[in-house]
């Protein structure tokens, strides 16, 4: 029998996740969203580049849930972007009450899930998945570290004219502003990029992956990034469904790990069958536990406004 993969949201990220899971033959698809006929429209559009594509797997387009039962993953892009006149904390109290809502809803319909959480803000989004499911910690994973350290693979790629499939990097810490991108833990088929590039242009492009998602929203002007985005939730959803083991940077509830106490903050882990089948706690210089130190406190300052407003 094939896997079922719901994806909530049927925007840009979740229509492009649903259509690369599809097309991959991962799983069977069902698309949620809160509009009529968006998902139910974008779902028999995708069906209908099956007999072009060549791919045999059945995708739903539903406004409810009931169709999501028995689902092996559960992707939530669902929620709102900012828009002018809002503020950080407007975003994160729509949008806690958006994943709060899908999840609860999911998680009783599909009690053995993992859930791959997108929706912005990211580590605060899965605190809240976490909180509404009760699922165990390997269970909640979020997206992120996988499209950051893309971006600065790419950048590293474009810039010494090589293949972007040679470029391995390792991006931690939480998706925003302060993001860690290890130089130490970057190279070309192995070169560190210490050995190919002067310290100004690695700093060039540490910061451009930090900025990496503001400046598809410069291009854009009415919303962000979500090719890559999806690219990088669909290799998820490969290495969970095919049990293919890959180490990548996710999002996932630290209890310790690298000093963090109940928060979601990007780190390397094992995706497997069983969702996150381990975390990788690599020794970090001085700097590099600051930096990341740094970008717990951002996603703690989130957490607190949530626990605050909730309570
Ligand atoms: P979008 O606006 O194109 O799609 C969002 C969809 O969610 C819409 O179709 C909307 O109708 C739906 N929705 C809203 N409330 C809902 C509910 N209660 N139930 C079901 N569906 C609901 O936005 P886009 O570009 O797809 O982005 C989605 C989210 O992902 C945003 O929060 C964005 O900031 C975030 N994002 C996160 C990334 C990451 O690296 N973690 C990367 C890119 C986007
Ligand atoms: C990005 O990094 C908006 O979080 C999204 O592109």
């Amino acid at each position: 029998m094939r896997k079922k993969v719901t994806v909530v949201g049927a925007g840009n990220v979740g229509a492009n996740t649903a259509q690369k899971v599809a097309a991959k033959e991962l799983a069977d698809v069902v698309l949620v969203d809160v509009v009529e006929g968006v998902p139910q429209g974008k779902s028999l559009d995708m069906l209908e580049s099956a007999p072009v594509e060549g791919y045999d797997v059945k995708i739903t387009g539903t406004n409810g849930y009931d169709e999501t039962a028995d689902s092996d993953i559960v992707v939530i892009t669902a929620g709102i972007a900012r828009k002018p006149g809002m503020s950080r904390d407007d975003l994160l109290m729509t949008n806690y009450g958006v994943i709060k809502g899908v999840t609860e809803q999911v998680a009783k319909r599909s009690p053995n899930a993992i859930l791959i959480l997108v929706t912005n803000p990211l580590d605060a989004m899965c605190w809240t998945a976490a909180k509404a499911s009760g699922f165990p910690r390997e269970r909640v994973i979020g997206m992120a570290g996988v499209l950051d350290t893309a971006r600065f693979r790419t950048f590293i790629a474009e810039e010494l004219n090589v293949s972007f499939e040679n470029v391995t990097a390792m991006v931690l810490g939480g998706h925003g502003d302060t993001m860690v991108p290890l130089v130490r833990f970057t190279n070309v088929s192995g070169i560190p990029i210490t050995e190919l590039m002067d310290q100004q242009t690695i700093d060039r492009l540490v910061q451009r992956t930090r900025d990496g998602g503001a400046e598809i929203v410069r291009h854009l002007k009415t919303g962000s990034a979500y090719y890559a985005p999806a690219a990088s939730t669909c290799e998820m959803v490969e290495s969970i469904l095919k049990d293919k083991k890959k180490v990548l940077p996710c999002a996932v509830h630290l209890e310790g790990e690298y000093g963090i106490h109940g928060l979601f903050v990007g780190v390397p882990v094992k995706l497997g069958a069983k969702g996150v089948e381990q975390i990788y706690e690599i020794k970090l210089s001085a700097e590099e536990a600051g930096a990341l130190k740094k970008s717990a406190a951002a996603v703690q300052e989130l957490v607190d406004v949530l626990k605050e407003k909730t309570k």
